[in-house]
């Protein structure tokens, strides 16, 4: 059931995400590797100039309601950083002057580092399935297809090590939560200072490129120092796999759609499997060695609403979490971290993801929601997240209490609010 939302409220929406959208837009020619590109930074005005992978697609996925060609052009600069292997980058420093970007810890080390070594949660094909249903160009299909299909087999092939069909993260960094306080006891770091986090996260960042070897992945998995399966990450890659299956269908090809559906199966069955757990009721991120449960109650928990496979008692029993008002349903929900955890802190500024609420997570758990038909819950948290923009403006992150906003002003995916409409 989309919310209920007047005209004009629409309208507003509209304009200002538009209007969002293009005062983030960069385009040009790289001067490094000839390449035109064109993309929506996250926040031009709030220091996050590069093409980021995750914000990338939700930002094809606003623009589709907008500008498909726009958005069409956002995905083919995201891809077009692919590696010959498949693997996309996290961030992409396009048109990076000769002293730029600045020698940083989550890159290989070369001369001139062009993008980060690290993934983001895989929402690619979720992206290029939105934009290809959009239609208006005949080789985009073809060309996703092949950039979809390469990028998760490289996730399945490279990030899998102990081949359970989970993918693991090397760093919170890769969830796209950088501070969740799920991640804390992981990098051995209970009930951190915020510069003590800060430390313990650079100190694996430099453990990852100097240890590691220059970030080979074999080596970071035999050190073994930090390796979480995420469970909004794989979700989000089952999901991504699912549409990868999809846009098969949509091409007609019938064999690699069952194989990619396959795919999808056994990792929505691995997270069934190795993330719920029984007495606690919850599914949890594992951390190794041993597949460690972190428990520790955050919006993480919640993503296997995007499963297909989810038994109805399972999604029953997160719709209790999700909707209980001492744990994720103040004012506006939905809050990153459980209001019932120590960590919760509903106005933290500095560290990200430790209390407010964030655009791309509502939208992803409004699809979850009305995939297992709570469409009256779905209907109203969409009316409340539109109501967090239209009160606060498109900002990085709200306070979930009172709804002010934080973080980054005119942040590129809180234009997501267009998708819920
Ligand atoms: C922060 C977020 C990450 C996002 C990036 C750019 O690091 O945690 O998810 O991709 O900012 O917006």
């Amino acid at each position: 059931m989309p919310p209920r939302i007047t005209a004009s409220e629409a309208d507003a929406l509209r304009r200002g995400a538009a209007d969002v959208l293009a005062a983030n837009s960069k385009c040009g020619r790289d001067a490094a590797t000839g390449i035109d590109y064109a993309y929506v930074c996250p926040s031009a005005v709030g220091g996050y100039p590069w093409q980021w992978f995750w914000d990338s697609c939700f930002h094809a996925i606003a623009l589709s309601h907008l500008d498909p060609a726009a958005a069409r052009r956002e995905l083919r600069t995201l891809w077009a950083a692919q590696n010959p292997d498949g693997f996309i980058p996290h961030v992409i420093h396009w048109g990076a002057g000769l002293l730029l970007p600045p020698a940083h810890l989550q890159c290989r080390l070369s001369w001139r580092p062009r993008h980060s070594a690290l993934v983001q949660p895989p929402v690619l094909a979720q992206a290029a399935l939105k934009v290809a249903e959009r239609g208006g160009d005949d080789d985009f299909l073809t060309e996703a297809l092949d950039r979809c299909k390469r990028y998760y087999l490289w996730l399945r092939d490279h990030r899998d090590p102990d081949a359970d069909g989970l993918i693991s993260c090397i760093t919170p960094y890769e969830t796209g939560m950088d501070h969740l306080p799920a991640y804390d006891e992981a990098l051995g770091a209970p009930n951190p200072s915020r510069l003590g986090l800060q430390i313990r996260l650079r100190l694996l960042d430099a453990a990852n490129l100097f240890l590691g070897r220059n970030y080979r992945l074999s080596t970071i998995f035999d050190r073994g120092r930090f390796n979480v399966e995420d469970v909004l990450f794989n979700c989000l890659y089952a999901e991504g796999l699912r549409c990868v299956a999809r846009l098969c269908d949509m091409a007609g090809d019938e064999p690699e759609r069952d194989s990619f559906s396959r795919l999808a199966d056994r990792a929505e069955q691995a997270i069934l499997d190795r993330c719920f757990h029984e007495e606690d009721g919850a599914f949890w991120p594992l951390s190794d060695p041993g597949g460690r449960p972190l428990r520790t109650l955050t919006l993480s928990s919640l993503a296997p609403l995007l499963l297909d496979s989810l038994p109805p008692e399972r999604a029953e029993a997160i719709v209790r979490q999700l909707r209980d008002p001492q744990r994720f349903w103040p004012d506006y929900p939905v809050p990153s971290v459980a209001m019932t955890e120590p960590s919760f802190r509903p106005n933290e500024r500095f560290l990200i993801w430790r209390g407010p609420v964030w655009i791309n997570t509502n939208w992803m758990l409004v699809r979850g929601l009305r995939k297992h038909g709570f469409n009256g819950e779905a209907g109203e948290l969409a009316r409340r997240t539109i109501d967090l923009t239209l009160k606060s403006g498109f900002r990085e992150f709200y306070n979930p209490h009172t709804g002010e906003g934080y973080g980054a002003k005119n942040f590129g995916w809180s234009t997501l609010v267009l998708d819920l409409l």
